[in-house]
């Protein structure tokens, strides 16, 4: 009998063991990544994201805007942070990084300068900007989610690998989902995740073609018309200063809440990567459910970002720490 115990004891470990060596690298993070080596990191990139959105209110949406971008591109590793140099054009300087907002960038760099003093070299700059992500979601009113840690740095990152990776403002609902698909998110995670456009804003130039000469002359007839009218008024110079911009959510443009899937149902989605979200049968249920009820929004929306936030993640020696989190350790690659 005890016998039989131990080959059994023997049996579960040898299983473990296997099962560790296929374990993808997502299940080696933990939130006790760093209760040793750096036991203040979530206080301190709490206390300076907190005051970076005080004191610049776009910040919430920029980071949310540039951890998405740099999780879909070859997971999220921090690639998007890194600057271009002359041997090599980084990821943030392609085509489709629709000028990722700077408030993002600046206020996982802060994160990164406090937490070098307090313990250098330990913390990543993956791990800061998912915890930063996390808590300027939470700020604006959004849910909680855990954020397991222990993310390395990519030793790599270029304009080539964005392409394809990333949603674009006029991608049709087909297109949208087989791009999820592709890296195993869920029509529901396609749904969800764009619940993110409850902040922030968009260029009109990324939706220019909707209020202006759309088919004979008038706009995209998914629009409210109202919207429309006072769109192509707010655009109107555009083409001279492509910085003008309208926030994604008009209605309560700062706060995160289930506003987006209720303003699509009126013709106020402002992409029409957002519109065709209710008009395809798909993904018309999903966005009626959130639009009647935020619980089932927060709730599913938490559950997509813990998954998004271990998408592709580097660990053991796959990444590493960097110092600084716009160019790799080694100044030479
Ligand atoms: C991409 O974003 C960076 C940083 O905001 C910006 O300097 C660059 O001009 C952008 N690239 C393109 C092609 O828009
Ligand atoms: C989206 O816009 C790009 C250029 O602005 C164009 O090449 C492409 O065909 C458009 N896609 C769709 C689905 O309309
Ligand atoms: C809203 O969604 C939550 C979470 O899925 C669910 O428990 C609740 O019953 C729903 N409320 C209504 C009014 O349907």
């Amino acid at each position: 009998m005890s016998n039989r115990l131990v080959n059994m004891a023997a049996w579960v470990t040898a299983m473990a063991a296997i099962l560790c060596l296929v374990t993808p690298a997502a299940a080696k993070l933990s939130t006790e990544y760093y209760a040793k080596s750096c036991p203040k990191v979530e206080e301190i990139v709490s206390d300076v994201v907190t005051t970076k959105q005080i004191t610049t209110p776009t910040t919430a949406a920029g980071a949310l805007r540039l951890f998405f971008h740099d999780c879909f591109v070859g997971g999220c590793d921090a690639s998007v942070l890194v600057s271009s140099n002359s041997f090599n054009r980084a990821e943030r300087d392609a085509d489709d990084n629709i000028s990722l907002p700077g408030d993002g960038f600046d206020a996982i760099i802060r994160a990164k300068t406090a937490l070098e003093l307090q313990c250098p070299g330990i913390v990543s700059c993956a791990d800061i900007l998912a915890l930063a992500t996390r808590n300027l979601v939470v700020m604006l009113g959004g849910p909680f989610y855990r954020v397991r840690l222990g993310r390395k740095d990519a030793v790599a990152s270029s304009v080539a690998s964005v392409q394809g990776n990333l949603p674009g403002a006029n991608m049709t609902a087909d297109q949208l989902i087989s791009l999820f698909a592709k890296k195993k998110f869920t029509v529901q995670d396609l749904v969800v995740l764009s619940g993110a456009h409850t902040v922030g804003f968009s260029h009109c130039g990324e939706f220019a073609r909707r209020i202006y000469g759309y088919k004979n002359g008038g706009h995209d007839p998914g629009l409210n018309p109202r919207f429309a009218l006072a769109l192509q008024k707010a655009c109107a110079n555009y083409q001279k200063d492509p910085t003008i911009a309208a926030f994604n959510d008009i209605m309560t443009p700062g706060k995160f809440d289930n506003m987006y899937f209720q303003n699509l149902l009126r013709g106020l989605g402002l992409l029409e990567s957002d519109t065709v979200l209710v008009t395809d049968k798909r993904t018309k249920p999903l966005v009626e459910l959130y639009a009647a009820n935020q619980t089932a929004f927060f709730h599913d929306f938490a559950r997509a970002m813990e998954k998004l936030s271990v998408f592709g993640v580097k660990t053991g020696r796959k990444g590493e720490v960097r110092r600084r989190c716009t160019e790799f350790n080694d100044l030479s690659v």
